[in-house]
């Protein structure tokens, strides 16, 4: 009988953080200070570090990270922006809500964007690429530098699935002109509530994102531009705080999850696992394997107590919103293919070894013995 196997534990992870974390909020109730301020400035300064930037500007998510990226490098109505389908919607809503025209490319295999098609999609209007790391695997960096370069173009990186990823030993997030993270309470480092973060290694980008995420204030009295207000908050920054030190442990648990699934499920025909090249330190914020007959699969696992999602099921092309871009059914066939076989598997820190095992035996069962 399978033990119950949730898709991810928030209160597991919360456990042994309790006290610290109880601590930090009495801290911040006690100083009063809520807004900005030295909390977030600290958490700023060690997230730079840990990302090996210059700048990291805290936010209040991973969405509003994409919006004000695009705005500080002046991207608006009459650009392209070229990003990938096969995302959470905030990455092409970003492109749209800044007044610019979200251009898709199709992906790889691997669910990443697809540098061959980047490439075909440049236009006079270009102004950025936007690749989204899905999954905590990173984009292929080389290829889109590449291009970028050739093209005089941006990257804003979408690095809210891969805090710590790197390609080549480099960190995402410090490629691109900006990365941009979220905090969300489902990402491997996550706020009590939203969040999210920029990065940067550039002087005048850094002083134009600190005004952006601020309603444009210079000072109290001094706006030197409109803006909204995207500011991350003390107590979220203090409770980040005490979970950054983890960061590392966390992403090698993960690490650990995804490679011990690589090895149960080796040798099912049916299933795709994701495979771990030595240039990639890939993340696993989500540990994606393809497979046929995928929704009966997922009906099987939560039938005995294991949970799962899909990330995600609807292309953005094909949602309500996404359908006013131009695109339809039959324009990204990789995107569209892998949104109907995905099935993202329990991977959080925590997880043990032989809930992982318990997993890969009852894909094993459902393909063997459930499926006809
Ligand atoms: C790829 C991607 N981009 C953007 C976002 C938006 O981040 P947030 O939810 O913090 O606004 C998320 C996560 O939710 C994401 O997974």
């Amino acid at each position: 009988m399978t033990r119950r196997i949730p898709y991810i534990d928030l209160a597991a992870q919360h456990r042994p953080l309790r006290q610290e974390l109880l601590a930090a909020f009495a801290q911040v109730l006690d100083e009063g200070h809520f807004v900005l301020g030295d909390r977030v400035t600290q958490f700023e300064t060690e997230f730079a570090r840990r990302m090996g930037v210059k700048y990291a500007i805290g936010v209040n998510s991973g969405t509003d990270a994409l919006i004000l990226a695009l705005r500080a490098l002046g991207i608006g109505p009459g650009d392209e922006v070229i990003s990938a389908p096969n995302s959470f919607v905030a990455s092409t809503a970003a492109i749209h809500l800044v007044g610019a025209r979200p251009v898709l490319v199709d992906v790889r295999e691997d669910y990443n964007i697809d540098p061959s098609r980047v490439a075909a999609a440049v236009t006079p209007r270009t102004k950025a690429i936007l690749p989204v790391h899905l999954t905590g695997r990173p984009c292929d960096m080389d290829a889109l530098g590449e291009i970028a370069e050739r093209h005089g173009l941006h990257i804003v990186e979408d690095c809210a699935q891969a805090v710590l990823a790197a390609y080549r030993g480099r960190r995402v997030g410090s490629f691109g002109a900006i990365g941009c993270f979220s905090l969300h309470p489902l990402k491997t480092l996550n706020a009590c509530g939203d969040g999210g973060v920029l990065t940067t290694d550039d002087e005048a980008l850094y002083q134009q994102l600190l005004l952006l995420r601020n309603i444009g204030l210079r000072t109290r009295e001094d706006c030197v531009l409109f803006s909204g207000n995207s500011r991350l908050d003390a107590l979220q920054a203090a409770l980040l705080m005490v979970k950054l030190p983890h960061l590392g442990e966390w992403t090698e648990a993960r690490r650990e999850n995804a490679a011990r699934y690589r090895q149960g499920l080796a040798g099912l025909a049916e299933v795709r696992v994701p495979d771990d090249p030595p240039e990639l330190y890939s993340v696993y914020h989500t540990v994606v394997i393809a497979a046929p007959a995928r929704d009966s699969l997922r009906d099987y696992l939560t039938s005995v107590g294991i949970g799962s999602a899909i990330h995600y099921p609807v292309p953005i092309h094909l949602t309500q919103a996404g359908r006013t871009l131009g695109y339809e059914l039959g324009s990204f066939p990789i995107t569209e293919r892998l949104a109907g076989e995905i099935l993202s598997l329990p991977a959080y820190q925590g997880l043990l070894p032989e809930q992982v095992d318990d997993v890969c035996a009852a894909i094993r069962t459902f393909y063997k013995e459930v499926r006809r």
